[in-house]
Formats: C-alpha cells, sequence, structure tokens
C-alpha cells in the first residue's frame, strides 16, 4: 500500500477500506507519511466526505495509534464531555471544578485553538505555571487525589489526532463533519471515558453552520460512541455569537472564574449548569437534570466550584494567586472601548467574525508555530436582543499593536447588525 494511492481514492470519491485507513493513520504516527501528505488527506475527507463506516474505522484507528487509558482504579465511572469548538467557549473551566464540587472526579484532556475556535489549553496557559502535560501516570493520580485535571492529550493518548489537529488547523481543513468527529470520538475513547456529554455548536460561529449539519455531526458521534460502548448524550447550543462576553485567552479565564463565584454572563452561566447538569445525570449523582443543576448552584453558590478550581490550578503548579487576583493578569499595551455607532437592537454578533478578529490580535495561531498571546481579545458589551444608544459601549478590544487594534476594531463592528425593532435574545440550546 502507499499513501498516495490512498489519497488519491479519496480524491476520486473513492471509499477506503479499513486496511487503508489504518495504513495511512499508522504511517502517519510513525512518521512514514509526511504531514503533506495527511494535510492532503484532510483536504480530500473535507472535500469528498465519509462513509459512517469510514468515520467509524478512522476513529477507531485514531484511538489505537495510542495507549488506551482505563480509568477504573481512579474513579467509579469516568464522565467527559467535548465541546466541538466555538467562539468565546471557555465552559470547560468552569463545568469541570463545578462537576468535581459536586463528587464527581473529572478528568478531561483539552485542545488548543482550531481556526477561529479558541482552545481550552491556550486559555489555561494564561495562568503562569500551569502545566498542561501531564504524563498519564500524572493525570490518573491526581484524578485520584484531587478528584480533578485538566490538561492537554499526553502524548501517548490518540497521537494520531494529536498531529492531525495541529495539521488542521493551519491548512483550511477543520470544517468536515468525518474529521470533527473522529478528532472528538477518538480522544474521549482513548482517555477511557464511559460516559461523555458532548456540545455540539452550531451557528455562524461553529464547524456546524447549520442545524442540520450540527444535528448529524452529533448523530454521528453518538453512534460512534455506542459503537465503541459508551454512552453518549449530545447538546446542540447556539454558536451564532459568542459565548458569554470574553473572547481571548485570560480575559476567557477572567470570565470562567468569575462564573465560578456566581457572577459571569447569564448566557455562559446557564450554559455552564445545563452541562454541568447532564454530566452529573451521566456520573450518577444526580436522577435529573433538574436535581444536577441545583447540585450545580448550590456549588457555585457555597465556593466549593471555586475552590476546586484552585486545587485544579495549584495541583498543575499554575499560580494560584492569578486566581485570587486576577488583576494579576498581564493588561494588553492597548485596551480600547469601541462605541456603538447607532442605536437600536443588537440583532447579531456573528461569532465567526469575532474569532477571526481574535486570531488577528494573536489570541490563536495563522501558523502552527505561531506563539500565542494571552493577554488579547474583547470584552462585548452588548449581545443579540440587548438594545444600545449611540455612544454607549459596545466591546472592548485589548492589543499588544496599534495596526492588529484598529483591524480587529473594523471586523467587530462588522460582527454586530442592529434592527430598529426589538430582538428576541438566541437560544442557548436547540436540542
Ligand atoms: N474539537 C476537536 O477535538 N476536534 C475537532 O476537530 C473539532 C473540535
Amino acid at each position: 500500500m502507499r499513501a498516495v494511492d490512498i489519497i488519491i481514492k479519496k480524491r476520486d470519491k473513492g471509499e477506503l477500506t479499513r486496511e487503508e485507513i489504518e495504513f495511512f493513520i499508522n504511517g502517519f504516527v510513525s512518521g512514514d507519511v509526511p504531514d503533506y501528505q495527511a494535510s492532503a488527506f484532510a483536504m480530500a475527507v473535507v472535500l469528498n466526505g465519509m462513509t459512517p463506516r469510514e468515520t467509524t474505522d478512522l476513529t477507531i484507528a485514531m484511538a489505537h495509534s495510542g495507549q488506551i487509558l482505563d480509568l477504573s482504579d481512579a474513579v467509579d465511572i469516568a464522565v467527559d464531555k467535548h465541546s466541538s469548538g466555538g467562539v468565546g467557549d471557555k465552559t470547560t473551566l468552569t463545568v469541570l471544578p463545578t462537576v468535581a464540587a459536586c463528587g464527581l472526579s473529572v478528568g478531561k484532556m483539552s485542545g488548543r485553538g482550531l481556526g477561529f475556535s479558541g482552545g481550552t489549553l491556550d486559555k489555561l496557559e494564561s495562568i503562569p505555571g500551569y502545566r498542561v502535560d501531564l504524563t498519564t501516570e500524572e493525570f490518573k493520580r491526581q484524578l485520584k487525589e484531587k478528584g480533578v485535571v485538566l490538561t492537554g492529550q499526553s502524548l501517548d493518548l490518540a497521537p494520531a489526532d494529536g498531529k492531525m489537529y495541529a495539521l488542521r488547523d493551519v491548512t483550511g481543513t477543520v470544517q468536515s463533519i468525518p474529521l470533527i468527529a473522529s478528532s472528538i470520538m477518538c480522544k474521549k475513547i482513548a482517555a477511557g471515558a464511559q460516559a461523555i456529554v458532548l456540545d455540539v455548536k452550531t451557528g455562524l460561529g461553529a464547524f456546524m453552520e447549520t442545524l442540520d449539519e450540527a444535528r448529524i455531526l452529533a448523530n454521528l458521534m453518538v453512534d460512534i460512541g455506542k459503537l465503541a460502548g459508551r454512552e453518549v448524550v449530545a447538546l446542540l447550543s447556539d454558536m451564532n455569537q459568542p459565548l458569554g462576553c470574553a473572547v481571548g485567552n485570560s480575559l476567557e479565564v477572567v470570565e470562567a472564574i468569575d462564573t465560578l463565584k456566581g457572577g459571569g454572563p447569564a448566557d455562559f452561566r446557564e450554559h455552564c449548569l445545563h452541562v454541568s447538569a447532564h454530566m452529573l445525570i451521566l456520573g450518577k449523582r444526580a436522577k435529573t437534570l433538574k436535581e444536577g443543576r441545583r447540585m450545580a448552584e448550590k456549588a457555585i453558590a457555597d465556593g466549593s466550584a471555586f475552590e476546586k478550581f484552585r486545587v485544579l490550578v495549584q495541583a498543575q503548579g499554575g499560580d494560584v494567586s492569578y486566581v485570587d487576583n486576577v488583576s494579576k493578569f498581564p493588561r494588553a499595551k492597548f485596551v480600547e472601548v469601541v462605541a456603538s455607532p447607532r442605536n437600536g437592537s443588537v440583532s447579531q454578533v456573528q461569532a465567526r467574525s469575532v474569532g477571526e478578529a481574535a486570531v488577528t490580535l494573536g489570541a490563536g495561531r495563522a501558523k502552527k508555530s505561531d506563539p500565542v498571546d494571552h493577554s488579547v481579545g474583547f470584552v462585548l458589551h452588548k449581545k443579540v436582543g440587548d438594545r444600545v444608544e449611540p455612544g454607549e459601549p459596545l466591546f472592548t478590544v485589548h492589543a499588544n499593536d496599534e495596526a492588529k487594534l484598529a483591524e480587529a476594531r473594523e471586523k467587530v463592528l462588522g460582527a454586530y447588525s442592529f434592527s430598529d425593532t426589538d430582538v428576541p435574545p438566541l437560544p442557548l440550546f436547540y436540542d
């Protein structure tokens, strides 16, 4: 078999066999298949798709490209969550400590930014010292001792996805149902999750723009999970506008901390409570959504969710004084409040444009080797449904470069649309 023939077959809309997929993935991990062939393969899949059978084979091949974790000696039930990616999505930072504070030990391996969508690891690295490279042994020990772990994908877990993810980020090959489904599910399977909450985003700032596409992705992932013997719940959530108000690494960490302390934007808090409730049900700590939600609310209200976040940061070497005093996070050189150009109701805050503008500022990567600037981004003051007067603050830009600030400001101004009549707020969940 030759990698090039597999690429050609997919380029010509052929259906790959399990053996061909395994050959390609194993070769990619061993280094026999170079990055340029893997990128061409990814593009062929983006353009021509895969059948559910091919996607399942790709998922299993990627999951088995490394170790499969067994967490049974660390937790009674391994529950995980995963978002399909979006703008301002800092849900994991709030949900993980919240459910851990409710007595459900959770360990998660998160990813970096992907295209215009932010990544939990990049956000966490805003906290000086925070380690995202725990070994599998460290992961298990911390899960057992502290009940909460949030780290990067260790090199021995689904390494095929680790390599492919970094390539897709910079080769225009993110938007693809089979690639997203296999990327998410291979990690969950490899990381030993027995039950998984999938937060599948839909809208202008999601990889799946339409509800129909998001539903196909969600169903496919649920099916793959079931085939692998896992219990899976998929939520379809809105990503037409950014989630919460902060977009950008340390700005999002600060918003997640605010939310853990009982504040934070209402939409983000509500989103976190709902995801937490589903995790608590899967983890058999709650019987109903109502009960799960009440437990999560209590953990936030009594400070135990925030305390779990401190425990997490400390356990992973992070400087917890930043968590206790968020004014310690370095502030960008230029902080500009942008005023609304008109009055009316906000009818759109195009999430993808905001995500792309954040990448322009340096919050994400244009090339694989690009460093991330943790201090830059936006805080939105008005979201869909809010009334605004001319001159009222619309959003704040945090930038370290004046030219980039100007470019990002125009892009985010262009992301806003207004209506003369009242606009209802966007739903948080569709299904
Ligand atoms: N999250 C992932 O882990 N992979 C994707 O491809 C998209 C979102």
